[in-house]
């Protein structure tokens, strides 16, 4: 399309009568603002909500955060996934602490210097609490702009994230900055649809929209092909001994790094080999329901196992009661059916 500024008053007032209630939005704070960006990445809001009401609760304020340790807010992220997100953002919290007197900094360039906070972040930050007129564009906005002016642009590549980013600073409204990038994500979760299911009949913009006129919706995003993920083979215990339950901090590099785990081998490790590792000298093997994980590049394909142990050593394995290992060590997600399983049993 030839103007591109003329979809801003048409969007915005779109916004203003369709937009749903969300929790975030009935705040200027840019703490649980910020708050419901990072958990938003990644994540539907339907399922952020009850994460977001918890975390706040427990952690009001940015000092609260930065104050928080490990475990806690690790737990309070049990499920979310991608866990370095909260791990930045206490290191931002902190950041916040030491060099912005405990104030998030209502500039563009001082956001973006915080710790995870990369153009999307700051910009919806920015415009949402401090009505900076700057973009934030996400996997919505650059299915809703591709559509708009039919642009075949990989959105894949950075440079076509970084053209969007130009052009939607140049038709920013100067009263609205919040609204207006809140208004382009709104439509691309709730009306410009990916998988081929855009509902044009109730487009704001539909008469501004090329694809549309195009009948060609489907043809736009156009995104590379992703590569196929890499499939790991793993045996996973769930050890015990009738009273505790073992589990195992991860190494600090790479996939789930420093967070716990169910104890767990490359499936190659022969299982007598595999539990000596762990220390366990003696015990009954029970296999469990095989189980698969989806990461993003990487999927688990994970053969489990119900381990009765009678004798240990000392290892690096953590023996837990069950009411520790629930209340205070958070579990990623990949386990939790197994664990769950592992618990039925012995109940
Ligand atoms: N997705 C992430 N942040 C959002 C926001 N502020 N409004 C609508 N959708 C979003």
């Amino acid at each position: 399309m030839e103007h591109l500024r003329e979809i801003t008053e048409p969007l915005l007032q779109w916004f203003q009568l369709n937009k749903r209630d969300l929790p975030w939005r009935r705040t200027k704070d840019p703490y649980p603002i910020w708050v419901s960006e990072i958990m938003l990445q990644q994540t539907r809001v339907e399922a952020v909500k009850p994460y977001y009401e918890r975390f706040l609760q427990t952690l009001p304020t940015v000092k609260d955060l930065a104050e928080a340790d490990e475990e806690t807010i690790l737990k309070l992220w049990e499920g979310l996934g991608y866990y370095s997100r909260v791990r930045n953002m206490q290191k931002a919290a902190i950041q916040v602490m030491e060099e912005h007197n405990g104030q998030f900094p209502a500039d563009h360039k001082m956001l973006l210097s915080l710790k995870g906070i990369g153009p999307y972040t700051a910009g919806a930050v920015g415009s949402i609490a401090f009505n900076l007129p700057v973009p934030a564009v996400d996997g919505n906005v650059l299915r809703v702009m591709s559509r708009i002016t039919a642009d075949a642009s990989d959105i894949s590549l950075q440079s076509t994230k970084k053209d969007w980013e130009e052009r939607i600073t140049d038709i920013m409204p100067a009263k609205s900055p919040g609204d207006f990038n809140q208004a382009l994500m709104e439509l691309g979760a709730t009306v410009c649809l990916p998988n081929g299911a855009p509902k044009c009949e109730i487009c704001p913009v539909r008469k501004y929209c090329e694809a549309y006129r195009k009948g060609a919706t489907q043809t736009y995003p156009v995104k590379a092909e992703k590569k196929a993920r890499t499939i790991e083979h793993l045996n996973v215990f769930f050890c015990t001994d009738r009273q505790k339950i073992a589990i195992h901090k991860r190494g600090q590099k790479g996939l789930l790094s420093g967070l716990w785990e169910l104890p767990n081998t490359d499936r190659e490790i022969a299982l007598p080999a595999a539990l000596q590792e762990l220390g366990i000298l003696q015990a009954e093997i029970i296999p469990m329901k095989n189980r698969k994980h989806i990461f993003t590049h990487i999927e688990w394909h994970m053969d489990c196992y119900f381990v009765k142990v009678s004798e240990k050593k000392e290892s690096e394995l953590l023996w837990l009661s069950i009411e520790d290992a629930e209340t205070s060590y958070a579990l990623p997600s990949a386990f939790k059916k197994t664990w769950q399983e592992g618990l039925e049993i012995i109940k």
